[in-house]
């Protein structure tokens, strides 16, 4: 067996090891504990000095005393140390960096500013207006007579609100043409402005129709505006957005708001007009309507039309997308599916 100097020996050897790894002045406490506690190493040798041979006494007494003092030096210096030096915080900077996911806007959005901003550059200013609607703004004012069909209760969403004093009933507007009115009614002619907007109609939603869509509406009122004017003004738009060697035709067609009226179609990009499953084998898809603003529609706003005269467009955000980007089915925009949102 070791005599009690060499087990103090070593027992300072072992309390020093065990000090240089505490870093917290708790775990410093604790190295005091254990070696110069009560129930410690020390005490207990302290104790055991009255069996020992006399002749022992005064060297392990010594022995014992030199333990004590160099660890208490030790743990004083060490408490110090700990207490000075902030805990290093356990960052491994070689580690790969956890992804953090950047939002971006929608394709809706994003395709929105794209042509507003072609429409800007050419002179055109950007007007809302409201959601909620009342039936003279989306039809009367619109020269839309009382028994079209579009004002069916299976075309457009009445609400079941009070009606307003004058104006019909309240409905959320089916297209964007309503604020053609109010823009006239608020600015003097001439005037350009487009109305980006989301419209809603009854729809049976399928791969082509949606309850709520997104609409961009244009409307140029001056003096001597011919159809020339006019489409000037989509090729020049359509051949920005779909392309510069992109094909369009105008069709005769009809709307209460304009006359002349016309739908305009742009040469199938599948088939380029031969005819294929996209198009219906027509060669051919149809983007919008458009023509020259009816003369009822300016007597509505107080616009004199011998004076005035102006042309008007409307086109689907949504079937603009799908039919640039290949889209087969509108119920994506809808769906959040991000798989679906980050190609376009
Ligand atoms: N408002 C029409 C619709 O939703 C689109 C439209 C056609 C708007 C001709 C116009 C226009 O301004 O002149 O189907």
């Amino acid at each position: 067996m070791a005599s009690p100097p060499d087990e103090l020996q070593q027992l300072q050897e072992e309390a020093e090891r065990t000090l240089a790894r505490a870093n917290t002045a708790g775990e410093v406490e604790m190295v005091r504990i254990k070696y110069l506690g009560r129930k410690g190493p020390l005490a207990a040798i302290l104790k055991s000095l009255s069996a020992l041979d006399p002749a022992l006494r005064p060297q392990v007494g010594q022995a014992a005393n030199t333990f004590k003092t160099a660890l208490e030096t030790a743990i004083t210096k060490r408490q110090a140390a700990v207490r000075t030096v902030p805990q290093a915080p356990m960052i491994d900077l070689t580690l790969p960096g956890t992804p953090q996911p950047v939002g971006r806007a929608h394709p809706i959005t994003r395709v929105l500013a794209e042509l507003t901003q072609l429409f800007m550059h050419l002179g055109f200013r950007v007007v809302e207006g409201p959601e909620v609607e009342q039936e003279y703004y989306n039809f009367d004012a619109l020269n839309i007579p009382s028994h079209h069909p579009s004002r069916d209760n299976f075309e457009t969403f009445y609400l079941d609100l009070p009606p307003p004093r004058r104006h019909g009933r309240w409905l959320l507007r089916s297209h964007t043409s309503p604020v053609q009115i109010r823009a006239m009614q608020h600015y003097p002619p001439p005037l350009a402005i487009i109305v980006p907007g989301q419209v809603f109609r009854p729809d049976a939603v399928d791969a082509s129709h949606a309850c709520v869509f997104h609409q961009l509406e244009g409307l140029l009122v001056d003096r001597a505006v011919t159809f020339a004017d006019l489409k000037g003004t989509l090729e020049l738009f359509i051949r920005e957005f779909f392309g510069p060697t992109t094909r369009s035709r105008f069709r005769p067609h009809y709307f209460p708001f304009t006359e002349p009226s016309a739908e305009v179609d742009v040469a199938c990009h599948r088939c380029h007009g031969k005819g294929c499953s996209v198009c219906g084998r027509k060669g051919w898809l149809e983007i919008l309507g458009c023509g020259l603003v009816h003369p009822n529609v300016f007597r509505a706003v107080g616009y004199d039309p011998r004076r005035w005269s102006g042309f008007a467009f409307g086109l689907g955000i949504e079937r603009m997308i799908m039919l640039k980007y290949g889209v087969d089915d509108i119920r994506s925009f809808f769906e959040n599916d991000r798989r679906f949102l980050e190609q376009l």
